[in-house]
């Protein structure tokens, strides 16, 4: 029988299209939203090769070659040079690298260092503090009168800075926290967006549209690490066992050397960057989904009401919750692309690489893929409950990556994720109000303007 009330919530998301764009309008849908650019084809195929604006690009979704990509035959790829141009309007010429765009050997020296700071038993000491921020954040929501509207997007970056600021940088941060939030956000806004003149090439002297923009804000940011990195190291006594001193007592196991004054700021940047923005917009999302299940939430709720005392524990015992995230994740994966080029020649199946093409592993197109998701727009959390788990291929879900460069923060966000979830579960309750939300895709996929919600206490 069909019945409406289970019928399971299918969100807006933009249609595949029929064709190939022309090159020129790639580049105008390119810079607009990437994600608008994929075909049919995208989403139904193995692999899809052909020329493109960047070179020739190979875009792999099939399970199997896509770990032969990320994992098997890793060493044959490197980070693209677009991406690293992207990403490079957030560094000066000449500065340091952070652990996202390094390479080869001061890759390996900079993971090895971080490394220790994200075990999942490291990760689980952050457990109280996690609970305290987002605690306190609903707290202040409950000050609000009954019916407010919230942009919720807004309020999830805010969550996960605090607890970024407070569990890595042992607060640290908390003194500019809001120069930080808004030097961030507008430079993100620039460095997200792929500019045409990227694409096509051109030297950094042609100014792009938003670069003097990104100029200062990166100013504002050198300056604003660098008295972090002076007030630590003024401290005294024995330094906080958080991840700036580890990069500022980071020591090669094999040269003994530390890291760089220049590398320190921009592993410094690159955490504050990477380790909120993406945790964000799922939660953004998670919450607008809910906010469209009833089931679900009602299911949720129920769980975060039960929580044990010890939020250490939470990840593990709410499959609801974490299930809905990861669906969550599935259907808007924070990083919707992945990409590589080839050093040496590979090949994919029948798909042969030529060294220096482009190879993307894009989990929008992966995670919506026609042969391996059963109704795959679909909103299902049901799909990632224990006893449905452990049926879906490593491969055909990737929101944290995989192989050597997969998410160092991943646990982190993991437990994050559901201890926030759950302390504004079984609080409050939110309604979506405003147009359905679309999908953009820069740096991280974010909804199109504000996400808003009507919050009401339970
Ligand atoms: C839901 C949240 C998150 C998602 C979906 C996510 C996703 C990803 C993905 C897909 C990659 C691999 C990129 C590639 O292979 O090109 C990555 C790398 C990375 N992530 Fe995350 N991330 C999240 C949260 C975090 C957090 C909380 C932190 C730190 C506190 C973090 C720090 C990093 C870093 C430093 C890298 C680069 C690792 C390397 O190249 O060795 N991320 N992330």
């Amino acid at each position: 029988m069909d019945d409406v009330a289970t019928r399971p919530f299918i969100p807006y998301a933009p249609k595949p299209r029929i064709k190939p764009l022309s090159q020129l309008d790639q580049l105008y849908v390119l810079a607009r939203n990437p994600i608008e650019s994929w075909t049919q084809a995208h989403f139904t195929l193995p692999v899809i090769a052909g020329p493109s604006l960047v070179g020739n690009v190979v875009v792999v979704n099939q399970p199997e070659f896509v770990r032969q990509f990320l994992v098997d035959n890793a060493d044959n790829y490197r980070k693209d040079a677009l991406q690293q141009r992207v990403l490079a309007a957030g560094t000066r010429e000449g500065a340091g690298v952070g652990l996202l765009s390094a390479e080869g050997d001061l890759w390996k020296r900079t993971r090895r260092t971080l490394a220790p700071s994200f075990t999942p038993r490291r990760v689980a000491t952050f457990a109280p503090v996690m609970r305290d921020r987002a605690q306190a954040r609903v707290e202040r929501w409950l000050k609000r009168r009954r019916g407010a509207i919230l942009e919720i997007d807004r309020e999830m970056t805010g969550v996960t800075y605090d607890i970024l600021s407070a569990t890595l940088f042992s607060d640290a941060l908390a003194e500019d926290a809001e120069g930080f939030e808004r030097e961030l956000m507008r430079l993100l806004d620039v460095i997200g967006r792929v500019h045409p003149f990227d694409v096509l090439d051109l030297p950094k002297w042609v100014p792009r549209i938003g670069q003097q923009q990104a100029r200062s804000s990166r100013k504002w940011f050198e300056a604003a690490i660098g008295r972090l990195v002076e007030r630590r190291l003024a401290q005294g006594g024995e330094m906080p066992n958080d991840l700036l001193t580890a990069l500022l007592n980071a020591r090669d196991p094999e040269t003994g050397a530390g890291l760089d004054e220049a590398e320190v700021a921009a592993n410094l940047f690159t955490f504050i960057a990477a380790g909120h923005e993406t945790t964000a917009r799922a939660l953004g999302w998670t919450l607008y989904l809910l906010s469209q299940s009833p089931e679900w939430l009602a299911r949720c709720e129920k769980e975060a009401d039960a929580a044990p005392d010890d939020p250490g524990q939470w990840l593990e015992t709410m499959p609801a919750i974490r299930a809905a995230f990861e669906e969550s994740m599935r259907l808007y994966p924070p990083v919707p692309m992945m990409s590589r080029v080839a050093i040496g020649d590979d090949r994919f199946g029948e798909t042969e690489v030529a060294r220096g093409s482009i190879v993307v592993a894009a989990p929008w197109l992966i995670h919506r893929h026609r042969s391996l998701w059963d109704n795959p727009d679909a909103y299902m959390p049901e799909r990632f409950m224990p006893e449905r788990r452990e049926a879906i291929d490593r491969f055909a879900y990737l929101p944290f990556g995989a192989g050597p460069r997969v998410c160092i923060g991943a646990v982190f966000a993991m437990q994050e994720a559901v201890i926030v979830l759950a302390n504004i579960l079984r609080r409050v309750r939110l309604e979506h109000v405003g147009e359905a939300p679309r999908p953009v895709h820069r740096i991280t996929l974010r909804p199109e303007g504000r996400l808003t919600m009507r919050m009401r206490p339970r």
